[in-house]
């Protein structure tokens, strides 16, 4: 047979066809108010740069200090060698230290000859916690020369035409300089958007000034620069500049674009700050809420985890309010006095845990004890004597095992003392229960599992709460969810799996109480996590489909969840099809006598035409195909084709670098098959889904300069890969049922909620049996889905995927309703009274 047979034997496609049987007589579990809610960590810049809308990025000239009891050595920040928590001895984790400057973000600017200098001055602080100014130096200013003083932002300011922004600084010139200063918001093509001249600035020690700049022209990326009018010089502390406008208004407040998006989310609580955050990378840069409190430029700037600074404008108080301002209870979590196990792992000993606790009931107070009380009486002087809604407290971030129990025990008991209705949470390692913490623990109120998942994951894991145990007297919390490997950058199969996490979350709400994505927001200039849930930039901002997955679960949440039976005619077994692969990963390697067998029939495909590289160096000699780029991400020569049942022979030869070669075997389900020999640093060879984790591995290594002769064969779902004739790995991609759904009842309204996933490429046709209920006349359904799972939402096309709401006309109990490939659906189902206050069946 020839290759171009075996290209044209396409399959027709064909839709799916089943029924969805929800029976109102048999409620399950009662889904409670808190499920949806979200986690708001300062990783990629989030609140600072992001969130909170402060527009100068190192305002108080701080950004360049090491992190307390760290080091700078060779551009890398060490921590104190104490020792790691779990390991019992200093580990040798290190970072890059991300500044190279004295003043990150600011610049000396000199024009027409002018000459200044600019230096970090700490002989007059403003503050203990603002020690640095800047101090400029200006000795010579010819007639129309300039000398600013330019500050960047957060890549760029956001200035629009016919806006107000208001500008601050102190500034100090101990009457050595009389002149006057002009501050500037400048666009990219060097004209001045808004101006103001501060004059009379000759006052002895630091003086406040402050303008409200109105823009008279546009530019995302705008500057703000500080001129000096005369020479001499002056220190600058503490520059601020907020648009007029933030989120409800709040001075020192929130961006209000953002603010909306979250606020969109309904979410039942805001777990915060952090995630590996709350750790620190040692003990002793973990935040501190105290002193996160008060005037701006007496605040601690604490050093996130994910590399940079946070001036903490946007702190304890901030997070509270903006919790009581979108109606979501308050989810704090507290350092247990550990820091983050993968960076330095060190702690406090267990004879500083008292103060630890104090510090932690403190905090509690500070949101929601008496005005007569030492905290709350704070927070009265702060602006705001109702308490807060702090209805949660968790204990430590991804920690485990006994002794992390033990501690948490500490902290409950004298928590629940003083406030009994407090919910603890108990913060338990990576995916899983931990079940040694929670049994040290002894007494918890709710244990949170942490669940980021490649592709496919959450699509065949449906249901998958249904084997946690039941006999137990705390509530699961889901603190981090998401699908975020082998989905690019967040795309519509990223999606269908989060939308599949959250059925399986709602379908198990007798113990699973509360959920929320991580993480939720990335400022695009600082992606430290590849998927993130919002993307933004100074002036944009978007929701990733699974945004708006979030959305509607949160939307469309019911009080009861119905039980529903899906049956789906999917045709059969389906092979794993589509184009051939041979690739590297950080190696140099050789490929020949490439060739497919099918049906019995055998042809060649060495110089075949159509092996298209994707990238790094390809070439062919003397019958020999090699790429010679040690790149370490995936380097792949595809032949495109629709290659179904196979088997592959081909000899493969490294030639250098850190691991062996990969195949890749066309896709199922909409997930790329591969086989990936000698990877994880050559270690292992891996079946592997999207590129994702490892599905199936054995130990084992390639060696260099060896020719191996490779096999792999697809049969249905399964695959097989050998070297040199003996079988190294195998498995049979799990089958995910491509149509998933639940449903509920909303008591309020009476409406059924249906959720469906289509996973697959095809419509399915589902015929609906709703019996216990008679269905109304209307209802709607509400589609979120895509051509091809690949596609994202950008900033070019921020809106490509987003749900459409069209009205249903219902006439029976038995409906039919078509899912659109690759979708999310919400039918909301009018019915005649029957199904409303439903009290559901467990707990
Ligand atoms: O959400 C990003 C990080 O993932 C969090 O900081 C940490 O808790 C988790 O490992």
């Amino acid at each position: 047979m020839s290759l171009a047979t075996i290209l044209c034997l396409t399959s027709a496609v064909q839709g799916l066809s089943g029924t969805i049987d929800i029976d109102a007589t048999k409620p399950g579990a009662k889904v409670p108010s808190s499920l949806y809610g979200i986690f708001l960590e300062e990783i990629n810049n989030a609140g600072e740069g992001g969130l909170y809308a402060e527009m100068v990025q190192n305002r108080g000239f701080e950004d360049a200090n090491v992190p307390p009891a760290c080091l700078v050595e060779n551009g890398q920040l060490v921590p104190p060698r104490t020792p790691h928590y779990w390991e019992n001895k200093p580990n040798q984790w290190t970072m890059a230290w991300p500044y190279t400057s004295p003043f990150p973000s600011w610049r000396l600017e000199t024009k027409g000859g002018a000459k200044a200098s600019i230096r970090l001055d700490d002989s007059h602080p403003l503050s203990q916690e603002s020690k640095n100014a800047l101090r400029m130096d200006v000795s010579a200013l010819p007639k129309g020369a300039r000398a600013s003083l330019v500050n960047e932002g957060f890549w760029g300011m956001n200035v629009q035409k016919g806006e107000r922004y208001n500008l601050s600084f102190y500034v100090r010139s101990n009457s050595q300089y009389n002149g006057p200063i002009e501050a500037t918001l400048t666009g990219r093509d060097g004209k001045a958007l808004a101006t103001h001249t501060f004059a009379n600035l000759g006052k002895a020690g630091w003086q406040k000034v402050n303008a409200s700049l109105l823009a008279t022209g546009t530019d995302a990326k705008a500057t703000l620069s500080l001129s000096l009018g005369a020479k001499g010089n002056v220190a600058f502390d503490f520059v601020s500049l907020f648009p007029a406008k933030t989120f409800k208004n709040r001075p020192n407040g929130l961006r209000p674009d953002l603010g909306k998006m979250i606020e969109d989310l309904k979410p039942a609580f805001i777990r915060y700050p952090g995630g590996c955050y709350v750790e620190g990378v040692t003990i002793e840069t973990r935040p501190h809420w105290e002193e996160t409190l008060g005037p701006l430029e007496k605040r601690t700037p604490t050093f996130s985890p994910w590399g940079y600074w946070n001036s903490n404008g946007f702190g304890y108080h901030e997070w509270l309010q903006f919790c009581e301002d979108v109606h979501a209870d308050g989810l704090y979590v507290f350092s247990a006095g550990i820091s983050c196990a993968f960076r330095s792992g060190t702690y406090l000993p267990d004879d500083q845990l008292p103060g630890l606790i104090q510090n932690t009931m403190d905090a509690i107070e500070y949101a929601v004890g008496p005005t007569t009380s030492k905290w709350g009486k704070l927070r009265a002087q702060n602006g705001h004597p109702k308490p807060f809604p702090l209805k949660y407290v968790e204990i430590g971030n991804e920690d485990q095992g006994p002794k992390y129990g033990e501690r948490v025990a500490k902290f409950y008991k004298v928590i629940k003392a003083k406030y009994p209705k407090i919910k603890i949470i108990l913060s338990s390692w990576i995916a899983g229960i931990d079940h040694a913490a929670i049994n040290a623990a002894g007494q918890i109120d709710i244990v949170d599992e942490h669940a980021y998942k490649g592709a496919g994951w959450a699509l065949n894991h449906f249901d998958s709460f249904a084997s946690y145990p039941r006999d137990v007297s705390w509530e699961l919390y889901i603190g981090e969810f998401a699908a975020n490997g082998g989905v690019g950058r967040g795309n519509m199969l990223a999606t269908l799996n989060d939308a599949a996490y959250m059925m399986n979350m709602e379908k198990n709400a007798d113990i699973v109480k509360m959920g929320s994505y991580a993480p939720l927001l990335e400022n695009t200039n600082r992606r430290e996590w590849d998927v993130n849930l919002i993307h933004f930039d100074s002036s944009r901002s978007y929701g990733r489909a699974s945004y708006y997955a979030c959305k509607l679960f949160a939307d469309n949440r019911p009080d009861v969840n119905l039980t529903t039976k899906v049956e789906v005619a999917d045709g059969g077994p389906a092979p794993i099809k589509g184009a051939l692969g041979v690739g590297t990963f950080a190696s140099e390697v050789e490929f020949k006598d490439i060739s497919l067998t099918q049906n019995g029939q055998t042809v060649s495909l060495d110089n075949a035409p159509g092996w298209k590289p994707k990238s790094g160096r390809w070439s062919r000699a003397d019958g020999v195909y090699r790429q010679s780029s040690r790149d370490a991400n995936e380097i792949w020569s595809f032949l495109a084709g629709d290659f179904g049942d196979k088997t592959i022979n081909l000899k493969a030869r490294k030639v250098a670098g850190d691991e062996g070669f990969l195949v890749s075997l066309g896709e199922i389900d909409g997930l790329r098959i591969q086989v990936n020999f000698g990877g994880w640093g050559n270690s292992i060879h891996a079946i592997q889904i999207n590129s994702a984790e490892a599905v199936a591995s054995t130990r084992g290594k390639i060696e260099t300069g060896r020719w191996y002769d490779v096999r792999v064969e697809t049969e249905n779902r399964t695959v097989r890969a050998y070297l040199d004739g003996k079988l190294v790995v195998q498995m049979t991609v799990p089958k995910a049922k491509p149509v998933i759904a639940i449903s509920g009842v909303d008591n309020k309204t009476g409406d059924v909620i249906v959720k469906v996933v289509n996973s697959s490429p095809v419509a399915a046709d589902m015929t609906l049996n709703l019996k216990g209920v008679r269905v109304g006349t209307t209802g709607t359904a509400t589609v979120l889905t895509s051509d091809n799972v690949t596609d994202e939402n950008t900033y070019a096309q921020p809106t490509k995927i987003v749900p459409v709401t069209t009205p249903l006309r219902l006439s029976a109990p038995q409906l039919t309703h078509r899912f659109a490939p690759n979708s999310l659906t919400i039918l909301r189902i009018q019915t005649r009274s029957q199904a409303r206050n439903l009290s559901g069946g467990a707990k």
